[in-house]
């Protein structure tokens, strides 16, 4: 179920605690700190790999390429923090995860508190994943750490929660309604590269939502076929988009 957006905290676990510092001065992020609307936290793995090598991968068990990152470093991490935020869903990044979409940010973006696990190196130890209560993939590509991953989700979900979005709602948005974006313009009406369309010059908002819900469907038929597939079609959807093909 779907109640207000209440998302507080997130805590990021790395091995490289300077890749978010650039996602920290986003404006997105930025403005959610400043307006005390949540709190990001970032922390170094290393702090929980003891000894004086802190070592936080190794070679794996049966042999193979690659290090594999240690699983008692990501445990003891999660645990300290599940001890003062027990609330905590906690996600691992992997390109072995459930595809992140716009409905899984919705949904994260209802948890108080996340903690965002990034993997680096060749993997996890297996042992690690059970402190997992997901493990998210952001497409079928393979990144060089989690780290990305994690920013990429972060931005999703907190552009969600409220006071983050100024003007537009986001619920007009591509994917909200299972269809791309339709185009926009903005001044000036006249370029060489071509015009705005005029009826977006009419001030007629009856026939200005209906072009845009119609350029939504062009788009979505010409570039994203497989989304159609899953959709259901309105009644005036339907019409629209039998226009398409005349
Ligand atoms: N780590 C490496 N590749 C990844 C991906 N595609 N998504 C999430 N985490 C990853």
């Amino acid at each position: 179920s779907e109640g207000d957006p209440r998302m507080k905290r997130i805590l990021v676990l790395t091995v490289c605690p300077e890749a978010f510092d650039g996602f920290l001065k986003l404006p997105l992020a930025e403005r959610a700190v400043k307006k005390g609307i949540m709190e990001i936290c970032v922390k170094d793995l290393r702090e929980y790999a003891g000894g004086s090598f802190r070592h936080m991968d190794d070679s794996p068990f049966g042999g193979g390429a690659g290090m594999v990152m240690r699983a008692r470093p990501i445990l003891d991490a999660v645990a300290e923090e599940k001890l003062a935020h027990s609330a905590s869903l906690c996600i691992g990044f992997t390109p072995a995860g459930e595809v992140f979409s716009q409905k899984m940010a919705r949904e994260l973006a209802q948890r108080e508190e996340l903690i965002l696990v990034c993997g680096h190196y060749e993997g996890m130890d297996e042992r690690a994943a059970g402190c997992f209560d997901r493990q998210i993939s952001i497409g079928d590509y393979i990144l060089s750490g989690g780290e990305t991953a994690a920013q990429v989700v972060m931005d999703a979900v907190i552009r969600l929660l409220p006071g983050i979005i100024r003007t537009r709602s986001t619920e007009e948005e591509s994917f909200e309604n299972g269809l791309l974006e339709y185009p926009q313009y903005t001044q000036p009406a006249h370029l060489p590269e071509g015009d705005v369309p005029e009826v977006l010059l009419s001030g007629d908002h009856e026939k200005i939502r209906l072009f845009r819900l119609k350029e939504s469907l062009r788009r979505t038929k010409e570039r994203r076929p497989d989304l159609l597939e899953k959709h259901v079609f309105t009644e005036e959807e339907a019409r629209l988009y039998k226009e398409l093909e005349n």
